[in-house]
């Protein structure tokens, strides 16, 4: 369950500006006249977005969050009252209402990751980031977060980092992409064994023929 956000906390900037107008109006005009209240989800993301990026060169860097003063320019904007865009934004987890990490890794811990292995893949970020799911790292880099499915099963246990999905994990390979954030490296996206996409770990099962038209081969 999301917190409540916190109004008066000393992280909140009293004010919040769109940087791409041309992107705010862009989105809105997606949608009939009359209708604008439907980009406030956009319109979230895109807050979201500019402030992942301020953060990503700040000193200590932090990731995406929606500040009170963006949801209510958001508000102004489509011209609603403010609590019709905090309802969107205190409901839906893709929000993020307070400061976290560079590195937000979301955990899936419902059943089909929990049968494959997800506690021991939450062990292995507690141990390796010094941090419980729901806290950041001293430096701003990483924040860890329990969800539910993320619709990955296929691929269980896997976990979100930012806007990539790393699947079939093991606490090693976990533990490697850890590092690898940590150290500035290249991460390996996607499933960590090999796997193509959501194909059978035994290779292609099902429309062999067209696979192979394809070009695409045996997972392993
Ligand atoms: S249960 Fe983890 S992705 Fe569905």
């Amino acid at each position: 369950m999301k917190k409540p956000v916190d109004l008066s906390a000393a992280y909140q900037p009293k004010e919040f500006s769109f940087r791409d107008e041309a992107k705010v109006s862009e989105i809105i005009s997606r949608y009939p006249a009359g209708k604008q209240r439907s980009a406030i989800m956009p319109l979230l993301d895109l807050a979201q977005r500019q402030v992942a990026e301020d953060g990503a060169v700040a000193t200590p860097p932090y990731g995406g969050w929606i500040p009170l003063a963006a949801m209510d320019k958001i508000a102004a904007i489509v011209d609603v009252p403010p609590v019709k865009v905090y309802e969107v934004a205190t409901f839906y987890s893709m929000y993020n209402l307070e400061p976290v990490g560079k590195y937000l890794v979301q955990m899936c811990t419902t059943t089909p990751c929990m049968l494959c292995g997800s506690g021991d893949v939450v062990k292995t970020c507690e141990s390796q980031l010094g941090i419980h799911a729901g806290e950041t790292t001293r430096d701003g880099m990483f924040t860890l977060m329990e969800v539910e499915c993320l619709g990955a099963c296929v691929n269980a246990p896997m976990v979100q980092i930012n806007d990539d999905y790393y699947e079939d994990l093991t606490p090693e390979s976990m533990k490697q992409i850890l590092s690898d954030l940590q150290e500035g490296r290249d991460v390996l996206v996607g499933s960590q064994n090999g796997r193509n996409a959501s194909m059978a770990l035994s290779g292609t099962t099902t429309l062999v023929d067209q696979a192979d038209k394809l070009g695409i081969k045996k997972a392993v």
